[in-house]
């Protein structure tokens, strides 16, 4: 071997060397902007004062704890009997019943019995099978109609989910998958990774988000005519980043829509809990495809990071398989198998979350209290940030009817669309690059999602704690309004 040890060969991994799939995966929700600020909160901490800003503020994901929501108590007593079960042992359990109340003890002890006592060991591929039945009974509840464990399967997040759901559906890269636009970036990039193509469909702004049936049918129909073997169809109810929620005619005619044009339907419903209009309360596709006696072959999604939980980091969630053949679930099944299992605190999250402490119970009044809590901020946060963004010049904003995001719309002067195409940039990512080196504020430019062609936008969360709310909003308002000033004032 040479003296440098090889190191003047080139490597055998690199980039031009690697899989290429992944060189083109794009995820803009912690893109170029999140980096950035990763790099601010650093430089801040080591030199408080440097900048004009004491903090930085991550609104580029809907990350709650981040932005210090509390998690809830009753799932966090679980967890930490759980995972030190020490505590229920006999020598410990009159101690530890001063500290935790008898429901969260009761729990912890039914969970480990699910786990033969082991949360650090593997459990069944598909997930813990009694909280695959919480699983199924809680969407018997919320839809009346049934729901079979074995369609369940518990997973990383609703992410692993969706990337399972999306690999065993793409055989070659003729197929494509009908995506909306504006997305959730999650399904580009894991379509680009598969070597599969998206065929996008537009969300109608004006009309606050509303998927428009035509234009599934333009966007298929020409798909099609280019060859693509167009497959399936994602729906994002309610949606990131629009915030908009589906009315349940509209959510029947993609169901018939999907019938009619043979493709399976993966409905991305994580945020569910999170809707703030009395106009179009959730309903679920199962619970459509159930009235309407669809065969439509349907997958939908749901998750522990969203809600009032947000337990994001804990990364639990589940897809429910409705109508799909019986080899295809043995070979889901398999899939699940050659990674283990889902990581163990997350499956017995998701058990909190569909199964909460019942009226009668020791901690049903605080769990419905902090959920109540986390709900009405969220929902008044939601509305003043809308407030103030209509209030801005050159703005325009959808109210959220549900999620956590809000998405404006900006007009962008044509000098400063001229200087960023000059630097080879987005133009909404300069000005959300601008807005963060001035202000600390973490967004993400709608180009991340898609748009329609000549609109801009950006997708702020509106997950800053309430007592900070004023100042975030005060911090965005000066910046807007100095870019507006200054192009203006170029313009004259
Ligand atoms: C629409 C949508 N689907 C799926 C996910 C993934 O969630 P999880 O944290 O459960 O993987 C997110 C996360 O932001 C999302 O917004």
């Amino acid at each position: 071997m040479s003296a440098d040890n090889g190191a003047s060969q080139a490597k055998v991994l690199r980039v031009e060397t690697m899989n290429p799939r992944i060189r083109v995966m794009e995820y803009a929700v912690r893109g170029a902007i999140p980096i950035r600020a990763e790099e601010l909160a650093a430089e801040l901490k080591a030199s408080p004062g440097s900048r004009p800003f004491s903090k930085v503020t991550p609104c580029n994901i809907g990350n709650p704890q981040q932005l210090g929501q509390k998690p809830l108590t009753f799932l966090r007593q679980v967890s930490a009997l759980m995972e030190y079960s020490d505590l229920l042992s006999p020598a410990l359990l009159e101690q530890t019943r001063k500290l935790f109340p008898e429901d969260a003890i009761a729990r912890a002890q039914r969970n480990l019995s699910h786990v033969n006592g082991a949360v650090g060991a593997y459990t069944q591929s598909l997930g813990i099978h009694e909280i695959r039945e919480d699983v199924a009974r809680f969407i018997e509840q919320r839809d009346g109609f049934p729901a079979d464990p074995n369609s369940i399967c518990l997973t990383n997040g609703a992410s692993g989910a969706v990337e399972r759901v999306l690999d065993i559906l793409v055989s070659s890269p003729d197929v494509g998958v009908m995506i909306p636009i504006p997305q959730y970036p999650l399904y580009t990039a894991s379509l680009a990774h598969l070597d599969a193509k998206a065929v996008p469909y537009y969300l109608q702004e004006e009309s606050d988000w509303q998927l428009s049936v035509a234009d599934l049918e333009r966007a298929l129909g020409e798909a099609r005519a280019g060859g693509v073997d167009v497959r399936a169809l994602v729906v994002i109810n309610p949606g990131n980043p629009t915030g908009g929620c589906l009315e349940e005619a509209n959510i029947e005619e993609v169901v018939r829509f999907c019938e009619r044009e043979r493709l399976v339907l993966l409905a991305d419903e994580v945020y569910q809990t999170n809707i703030y209009t009395e106009t179009n309360p959730f309903v679920s596709f199962k619970k459509v495809v159930s009235r309407l006696k669809s065969p439509v072959e349907l997958f939908s999604f749901h998750s522990i990071s969203k809600g009032m939980v947000g337990e994001c980091g804990r990364r639990g969630g589940y897809y429910e398989a409705v109508n799909i053949d019986s080899q295809v679930m043995a070979q889901l099944l398999k899939l699940a198998s050659v990674s283990l299992c889902p990581n163990v605190q997350g499956q017995m999250a998701v058990g909190v979350m569909v199964n909460p402490p019942q009226p009668g119970d020791a901690s049903y009044e605080q769990y419905q209290r902090e959920l109540g809590d986390i709900y009405q901020s969220m929902r008044r946060r939601a509305k003043k940030l809308a407030l103030a963004f209509n209030s801005l010049p050159n703005m325009s904003c959808n109210d959220a009817q549900g999620a956590m995001y809000l998405f404006p719309k900006i007009e962008l002067p044509q000098a400063f669309i001229d200087e960023a195409q000059s630097l080879g940039q987005q133009p909404d990512g300069l000005y959300c690059m601008r807005m963060l080196e001035a202000t600390g504020i973490s967004v993400v430019p709608g180009s991340g999602f898609g748009q329609a062609p000549g609109t801009f936008h950006f997708r702020s969360t509106f997950l800053p704690s309430e007592e900070l709310f004023d100042e975030f909003i005060a911090g965005f308002r000066s910046f807007h309004l100095d870019f507006v000033a200054r192009y203006a004032a170029s313009q004259q």
